[in-house]
């Protein structure tokens, strides 16, 4: 059982859940139609999901990183866990480039929709994202959302959860 000790622990987590179940309806649809096969964009369920996909980049998952880095990672080098605090960053500077250009490409292709070209151009940047992505929430609700009972006290989790809440 997944063990959630505190109120950071929960938004972290709820966000992670949110992330990855967002990430899988993407992962469906770049398998359905792989690099070839633009989807069509009447449909509105790829529309939505699309412009879901780029504002979740823009706002909450560099909002979450941001969290991240800034008030809970530097714990985790307090806490002789430096090693998992640097896989993390890595993954972080890796993902979110790869995520503003996916984002970018799925604005650009709001309107008109995706054509062969640009299609085959955003797929992989897509698949990679997703990937990266959902091994990054995965790895982090395994091992960094249960830590969180331990490197937080009460006082200092009910404070950090009240700077994240004023960042989102
Ligand atoms: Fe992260
Ligand atoms: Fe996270």
């Amino acid at each position: 059982m997944q063990v959630i000790e505190g109120q950071v622990a929960q938004m972290l987590h709820e966000e992670h859940v949110a992330v990855l179940e967002l990430l899988n309806r993407l992962t469906a649809v770049l398998n359905r139609h792989g690099p070839g096969m633009p989807p069509d964009m009447q449909d509105p369920a790829i529309g939505r999901l699309l412009s879901q996909f780029a504002g979740a980049i823009e706002t909450e998952i560099k909002t979450h990183f941001e969290f991240e880095e800034m008030t809970l990672f530097p714990l985790l080098d307090a806490n002789g866990e430096g090693e998992m605090r640097a896989m993390y960053i890595e993954d972080h500077r890796a993902i979110v480039p790869l995520g503003e250009k996916a984002a970018a490409m799925a604005r650009a292709s709001s309107t008109t929709g995706f054509d062969a070209q640009t299609w085959a151009a955003f797929h992989p940047v897509a698949a990679e994202f997703a990937d990266r992505l959902t091994r990054h929430a995965e790895a982090e609700e395994a091992a960094l959302v249960p830590l969180l009972g331990e490197l937080l006290d009460p006082e200092e989790d009910r404070q950090h959860a009240e700077a994240y809440e004023a960042m989102r």
